[in-house]
């Protein structure tokens, strides 16, 4: 959607998939969807350096709203009781921090979760969220057929002059039907656009998430770009369900495939190794890269796979080679750069791109042997040498 927002990934926070629907606060206070938590996550995003390197939305999910519109006005209204001080004081808050306000809604009659939905008032909602001074909206598409709505409610959208990143799940809705999704009018009026699955915080999911963007149906990866992203949902690392490898596994791969960066998860008891890793630099510097590219399955290598992405500077590319089989041993494997499309005589300056250390020297022809534990990931940046700009790797 070419309305100036999202030019890389959004990155931010959203509850879902670890609060859920959570709305008992008189015996879960700390964790249900209220003011409270997303006022001590945005703490968090701020005191513990996430905002700092592009964490910047915080996004409440389903869940929030009153179980009826207003009466007279028929405006939206947050549960009265989760919500005391209204959503633009939320605004207010999170804004003071140096961070933007995202919110759900759903294109039907209700919201998966049986909240009232924008079905007849997309509009008015529109309006309502502006007032409020909201910076980026999630539609879902239960109870509803979003096909007509998704380009109606960017409209109005963008009628209210407020700048809002918008997010669809149009593409998912349709996958859900068997219907083959038209990506050019998606990209058209959605800023990033959910086209499989939710996540739940588990390495099967994950793994299903990347078989999907492995088969590329359609070719949706020629669809991203600045202003508009194929998203496979959140981040879950710093949950219970991942192992580290397969959290390094997430990571890299939602940077190498130019994802979303919207973790899911609870900033107040993450472990320092999920906190460095949703921070690696590196890695968000090629996900945030300006090319905007997303990176693709390549090639196989034996059982592992081999993604590529092009990043800046020119001639440079991102290569992640996963090991998604049970074998439980790391699988040794070799290749030429060449094999993988690499074929700048001068040879790249190389990165492994976890830790940051160079790894040396390559030519096309020179030999480059790898290690991949199971359910691992190793990732390279490959720089043209005769690129003398340091850039953040
Ligand atoms: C389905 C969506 O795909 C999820 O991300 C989440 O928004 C839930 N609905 C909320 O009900």
């Amino acid at each position: 959607l070419d309305n100036g927002l999202a030019l890389t990934p959004p990155m931010g926070w959203l509850t879902w998939e670890r609060f859920r629907c959570n709305t008992d606060c008189d015996n879960d206070p700390d964790n249900c969807i209220s003011e409270k938590l997303i006022k001590v996550m945005a703490d968090r995003l701020v005191a513990d350096g996430y905002r700092d390197v592009g964490y910047k939305y915080i996004i409440i999910d389903d869940c929030w709203l009153a179980p009826e519109r207003d009466n007279i006005t028929k405006q939206l209204e947050p549960d009265p009781k989760r919500f005391p001080n209204g959503i633009k004081h939320l605004a207010d808050y999170v804004h003071s921090k140096g961070l933007l306000l995202g919110i759900y809604e759903d294109f039907g009659t209700k919201t998966c979760a049986g909240y009232p939905g924008s079905e007849f008032f997309l509009m008015h909602d529109a309006n309502t969220f502006a007032s409020w001074e909201v910076d980026y909206v999630k539609f879902d598409v239960c109870n509803s057929d979003p096909k007509d709505f998704a380009a109606a409610m960017s409209f109005y959208l963008n009628q209210t002059g407020r700048p809002m990143v918008y997010s669809c799940e149009w593409p998912l809705g349709e996958y859900a039907r068997g219907i083959k999704v038209d990506y050019a009018a998606v990209k058209k009026v959605c800023n990033l656009w959910r086209n499989y699955g939710d996540i739940t915080d588990s390495w099967e999911s994950v793994k299903n998430i990347l078989g999907y963007y492995a088969i590329n149906p359609g070719n949706f990866s020629n669809f991203a770009g600045p202003g508009g992203w194929n998203d496979p949902d959140m981040l879950v690392i710093g949950n219970f369900g991942l192992s580290k490898d397969e959290q390094k596994v997430q990571m890299g791969m939602w940077s190498i495939m130019a994802s979303p960066l919207i973790m899911s998860n609870d900033l107040r008891t993450i472990d320092n190794f999920s906190k460095s890793l949703l921070q690696n630099k590196r890695l968000i510097a090629i996900n945030q890269d300006s090319l905007g590219i997303q990176g693709t399955l390549f090639n196989t290598l034996g059982q592992l796979q081999v993604w590529k992405k092009p990043i800046l500077p020119k001639g440079s590319y991102v290569i992640a080679i996963i090991h998604t089989a049970d074998d439980g041993r790391p699988t040794k494997a070799s290749f030429h750069p060449s094999e993988f499309g690499l074929t700048d005589s001068d040879g790249y300056r190389v990165t492994e791109l976890f830790d940051g250390n160079s790894v040396g020297t390559y030519k096309p022809d020179t030999l480059f042997k790898i290690s991949v534990n199971p359910h691992g990931i190793v990732m390279y940046a490959f720089i043209p040498v005769t690129d003398n700009k340091l850039y953040l790797l």
